[in-house]
């Protein structure tokens, strides 16, 4: 039974903890939502759609405005032109565009490199597809792999690698070295490349680099994204992936079962929303770095080691300095004592133990309740 396979797993640890969190009136820097709304103009268009379009089934591979607007936006930020209609899927969220491609592409038995600290849904999409994880450590504090442990993570079985950068929850962004090698070993071993890039628009003048853009990537590689993070909506679930039309084949395989479609009025918001102006992205990046440099001064003047990330909305601090045993330790005195909800990340950690100094903080709340949130932190 499929549901054997998910037990270790549990509940998610964002449902763990959000329920404690607020058991206690814990200030939430726990889950990666934004603590605002979504910007109007988005919003604005996912209401017209629900008043005056179609209510029914959307096209189970996504509208066509949407289509071309992710393909817009991917040539604008890649150089690649697609083929909306055979290369560009709509999903309910990322999530299920990886849920989708683990069970649309894997057999049981292959095996996935996957870097740890880990996203829960790639374990948990191996466990579903019968797949078998092999893990890659990102080793604390700079959150870089090592390319002895990653060439060794290659073998005669390995289909897939779930490249997620910029990293949730390290902050790491890939540099160009370690995308190439990672695509030099999934050429020399006939791996495909599945890109979780949620993050695409949060870097902090790192560059992102997409792994379809290298030299004999597109053909093996799946980009996944979603406009929850970029827009404010994680509440939304409407995300996509694209990629070569036989990879695509695979993952729509599952799709067309696992939801069919995904509700049109977030589909036209979605469509809206990628054709904002650069500006959009621009300012949201200066809204995060903002956030993020009070976050880490805030961590660092309480005594956490922690480095500012290069990318997406969390600071993963060493906690050490207090005494704890370790993070859940850690996390569960914060929450009750504190009044602050954090993530321990050793539910993110499959292979060491590296995740049980750390805890990872969520900076994308506004300005009051991170203030709020340091001030009850510096009672540590
Ligand atoms: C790395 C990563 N991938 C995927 C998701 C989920 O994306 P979506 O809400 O589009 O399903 C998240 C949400 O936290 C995430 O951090």
């Amino acid at each position: 039974m499929v549901a054997d396979r998910l037990a270790p797993f549990g509940a998610t640890i964002f449902t763990t903890i959000t329920a404690l969190a607020h058991e206690h009136q814990a200030i939430d820097l726990g889950q990666g939502y934004p603590s605002w709304e979504g910007p109007d103009f988005v919003k604005e268009a996912a209401r017209e759609a629900l008043l005056h379009e179609s209510n029914q089934y959307p096209p189970s591979m996504g509208i066509g405005i949407l289509q071309r607007a992710i393909a817009d936006r991917f040539l604008v930020t890649s150089g690649i032109e697609v083929d909306p209609s055979a290369e560009i899927t709509v999903t309910s969220g990322c999530t299920e565009a990886l849920a989708a491609t683990f069970l649309g592409y894997l057999n049981p038995g292959d095996e996935v490199v996957l870097f740890e600290p880990a996203y829960d849904a790639y374990p948990v999409g191996c466990a579903l597809a019968g797949a078998i994880p092999r893990y890659v450590t990102l080793h604390a504090p700079d959150f870089r792999f090592d390319e002895t442990e990653l060439r060794a993570a290659f073998g005669p079985r390995t289909r897939m690698i779930v490249v997620n950068s910029p990293h949730n929850p390290t902050g790491r962004v890939f540099d160009r070295a370690e995308m190439t090698l990672i695509a030099e070993l999934c050429q020399e071993h006939d791996v495909v490349a599945v890109t979780d890039e949620v993050y695409e628009y949060i870097t902090y003048g790192t560059e992102h680099i997409r792994m379809a853009t290298l030299p004999g990537m597109w053909d093996r590689t799946l980009t996944l994204s979603s406009i929850g993070k970029s827009f404010s909506v994680t509440g939304w679930k409407t995300g996509w992936a694209i990629g070569p039309e036989p990879l695509t084949r695979a993952l729509r395989a599952a799709h067309q079962y696992l939801t069919f479609t995904t509700p049109n009025p977030m589909q036209h918001g979605a469509a809206a929303a990628l054709k904002a102006p650069e500006s959009y992205f621009s300012e949201l990046r200066s809204m995060y770095q903002a956030k993020r440099d009070t976050l880490v001064a805030g961590l660092q003047a309480v005594g956490f080691q922690a480095t500012a990330p290069e990318g997406a909305y969390y600071v993963l601090a060493d906690h050490r300095s207090f005494g704890f045993a370790n993070d859940v330790e850690f996390v569960r005195n914060l929450i009750t004592n504190i009044g602050v909800a954090a993530i321990p990340p050793s539910a993110f950690y499959h292979r060491s133990t590296e995740g049980d100094h750390l805890v990872r903080f969520a900076f994308c709340k506004d300005e009051a309740t991170l203030r709020a949130a340091l001030e009850r932190i510096a009672r540590l």
